[in-house]
């Protein structure tokens, strides 16, 4: 019996269109990339459609001022974060042992209240967040505020005042406090020494 080894006429036609179905979905699947990249950058925010908010916190009045300062160099909202019970001047004792700044800031798991929950974080994509560092850290208040409100898919940029130290551990300690979606920079620490000019500066190397 004779067997032939030639292709079958219809053959090459279902080879042609496997070809033609592959170079459709290879065009599509390109097609779709590029679609998302358009719809990316048309999503993605300018610098200045960036909303800011400046908060803080400050026990007697110098992160305040800087705070105050921040958010007339950046045209932004400024929110303050106050805590439920005010500190008196025998609570910032950090000399007293038994102190609540000291009892605060050595409890890991110290989370002051805050007088109100205003602050509208959803509303802003950079928030600026500033503090007394105490202990070489933020005060566990900012930890309150953190845990209080969704910061994810935000910016937070960090900034402080002291009499000389760094923020140490500070990011670090903060992190646990928010989603891990959150962006969270360690800005600069000022003295109460501190010029406008000098915050300007730093405003604008973060806007860079
Ligand atoms: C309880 C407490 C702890 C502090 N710990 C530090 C510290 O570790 N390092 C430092 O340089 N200054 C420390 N300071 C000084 C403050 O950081 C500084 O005076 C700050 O500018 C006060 O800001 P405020 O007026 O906004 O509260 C501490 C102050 C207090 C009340």
């Amino acid at each position: 019996m004779i067997t032939s080894t030639r292709p079958r006429k219809g053959g090459k036609n279902i080879e042609s269109q496997k070809i033609k179905n592959m170079k459709s979905i290879f065009l599509s699947i390109v097609a779709i990339m590029l679609l998302s990249n358009y719809s990316n950058a048309q999503t993605k925010k300018s610098d200045k459609e960036m909303k800011v908010l400046v908060t803080y916190f400050s026990a007697t009045g110098t992160t305040k001022a800087v705070a105050e300062k921040l958010s007339k160099i950046m045209n932004a909202d400024i929110y303050e974060i106050k805590p439920d019970v005010p500190y008196t001047s025998a609570d910032l004792d950090w000399h007293d042992k038994e102190s609540r700044s000291t009892i605060e800031m050595q409890d890991k798991n110290s989370r002051p209240a805050i007088a109100d929950k205003n602050a509208k974080i959803e509303h802003y994509d950079i928030i600026y967040i500033g503090f007394p560092i105490w202990w070489h850290l933020a005060p566990t208040i900012i930890n309150t505020f953190l845990e209080s409100y969704d910061f994810s898919g935000k910016t937070i940029i960090l900034f402080a005042t002291s009499g000389s130290s760094g923020f140490g551990k500070t990011v670090e300690n903060l992190k646990g406090s928010c989603s891990p979606k959150t962006i969270i920079k360690e800005g600069k620490v000022f003295s109460a020494r501190s010029t406008e000019a000098d915050i300007e500066t730093w405003a604008k190397s973060m806007n860079d």
